[in-house]
């Protein structure tokens, strides 16, 4: 049986609970001022797309995110440097070059396929395995391949660069909730000068009795030279041999991290991204696709294992549409056309948001409009507007728009693929509110300036892994529950044995 935790309850009902916008006493950690949590349809495009400028990154994450990426990437900036690098990057991103990484892709799926077999057999009763660490490999081996052109040989279990690059990983985002307090401060101690100086406190928190802080300190330094590495590497060749001998690198030369080179070199003096700005992208890149990529998989799995009659249906979409085909890849476009494959990851990806909530501060004094009126506290009096002042906290809450009644309608909370079969995508709200969400009317890519940019390539990997491994195998649900706790991301647990790390057992045949 799968279930949830009340930390992914607290995110998903909010709306439920307490309305589209709710005082945070204490801020998302408790301890700091009181912050906004708002679902509020109208507010989200005032806050996102309207008045972005006026709602920039909060300090804490753009500073954090700084640290890890070692430079002032997407992640870290806002405003016009903001504005100025996704020019840069969003052509990358497109449906055309995102399309072209399919055989990339297929190899990977290809490869999660055989070793699935490889470990499940022909048993009648099949294996129990724990799924969540096939799919990190694969989300690792999509996002290095397809995102930095790079194999982390992940499938081979002696992989030690796999091991130290995805331990560093997984590292960093949970090792980060535990330094918290210290978060408001990374920006400012980024500018800190002189440099010497800087590297001398660095390397000194390897000498903190503080085992977080420590942790941390090593993913970081254990992910950085990966990515700076890579970069080196790359320009070299693009310097010494031009595109073509990219081509024969390990994605063709297709990988985004070769296009951003490529067209970081083009760009005017002016657009161009420092090579520290690059490698922070890079590295941006590979934190933002991996862990999602695996949770959305696993998720999905999950919800197969929960709902046979809905993993036969979809199974047999896929078979239909490999025999009426011929062979076994699908392009992008034959993919986006499953209709059913297309409303399950739609379905999942709005129900069970990966990313839950987004963290802004407000620059300004700002009133932003509501959708759903609210009463004033101290008046009873209702109003359809919401003063913001300067430094207050905005979380805006992904995976509870996602699942608001009164935006989705009473079933907002159940799992309907339906929902989406055959409609426009605005036929999937009640009473057609429309949100500012990149994907589907729904949050989980978000909206606005700082919406995801690898939306199209999730989806691909998405799609195209489910493609491939369900028409092989069939996944039943286990005795265990499942628990998905909320860090900056959401990880699943088995309930009770959470000291054992992310798992997702599952009983899995072949057929
Ligand atoms: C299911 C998978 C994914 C989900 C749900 C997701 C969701 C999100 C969300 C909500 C944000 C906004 C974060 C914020 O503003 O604080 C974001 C940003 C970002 N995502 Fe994704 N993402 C996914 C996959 C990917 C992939 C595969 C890539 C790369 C190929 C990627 C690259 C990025 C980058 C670079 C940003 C920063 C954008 C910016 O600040 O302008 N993401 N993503």
């Amino acid at each position: 049986m799968h279930g949830e935790t009340s930390l992914d309850d607290y995110h998903y009902t909010m709306c439920e609970k307490y309305g589209h916008v709710a005082r945070l006493r204490g801020g998302m950690f408790g301890l700091q001022a009181d912050g906004l949590y708002v679902t509020d349809p109208a507010a989200l495009n005032a806050i996102l797309v309207r008045n972005q400028n006026n709602f920039r990154e909060s300090v804490e994450f753009s500073g954090l995110f700084g640290v890890i990426h070692h430079g002032d990437g997407l992640a870290s900036v806002y405003g016009a440097e903001h504005k100025k690098q996704r020019r840069l990057m969003n052509p990358v991103f497109t449906a055309s070059f995102v399309s072209k990484l399919s055989p990339v892709f297929y190899k990977i799926a290809h490869q999660l396929r055989d070793k699935l077999k490889a470990d499940v057999g022909n048993a009648k009763d099949g294996r129990v395995i724990d799924i969540l660490d096939y799919l990190t490999r694969t989300a690792l081996e999509l996002i290095s391949q397809g995102g930095l052109g790079h194999s982390f040989n992940s499938f081979d279990k002696n992989s030690r660069e796999f091991t130290e690059f995805h331990e560093a990983l997984k590292t960093v985002l949970p090792m980060a909730g535990r330094i918290f307090f210290v978060l408001p401060y990374l920006e400012s101690w980024r500018k800190l000068e002189p440099l010497w100086l800087r590297r001398f406190l660095s390397n000194a928190v390897y000498y903190l009795p503080w085992p977080a802080a420590r942790k941390f300190k090593w993913g970081v330094d254990t992910m950085h030279p990966v990515c700076a590495n890579l970069f080196k590497q790359k320009k070299k060749v693009l310097d010494e041999g031009g595109i073509s001998e990219l081509e024969k690198t390990t994605s063709g030369g297709k990988d985004l991290a070769t296009l951003l080179i490529s067209a970081n070199q083009l760009a005017d003096d002016d657009d161009r991204m420092p090579d520290e700005v690059v490698i922070a992208n890079m590295s941006s890149i590979v934190l933002g696709g991996q862990e999602t990529t695996s949770g959305a998989l696993s998720r999905l799995l999950c919800l197969m294992a929960n709902d046979n009659d809905m993993q036969n249906r979809l199974r047999k979409e896929l078979l239909d549409a490999h025999a009426a085909k011929g062979d076994e890849g699908f392009n992008y476009n034959e993919l986006n056309e499953l209709p059913l494959l297309d409303a399950v990851c739609r379905e999942a990806l709005r129900l069970f948001a990966p990313v839950t909530f987004v963290w802004r501060q407000t620059i300004e004094d700002c009133v932003v409009p509501l959708h759903f009126p609210i009463r004033d506290p101290k008046t009873g009096v209702e109003t359809k507007e919401l003063l913001i002042t300067k430094g207050t906290s905005v979380y805006v809450g992904l995976g509870a728009a996602n699942r608001s009644a009164a935006i989705w309608g009473p079933d907002a909370s159940e799992l309907k693929p339906e929902r989406w079969l055959g409609k426009a995508v605005l036929d999937g709200t009640a009473n057609s509110v429309k949100m500012p969400g990149i994907f589907s009317n729904a949050m989980t890519f978000l909206g606005g300036g700082r919406a995801c940019p690898g939306m199209k390539f999730a989806l691909l990997e998405i799609k195209l892994v489910l493609s491939v491994i369900l028409p092989h195998f069939s996944f039943e649900a286990v005795t265990e529950e499942i628990e998905w706790r909320l860090g900056i991301t959401v990880v699943p647990y088995v309930k009770g044995k959470v000291g054992e790390g992310p798992k997702v057992p599952m009983r899995i045949k072949a057929i």
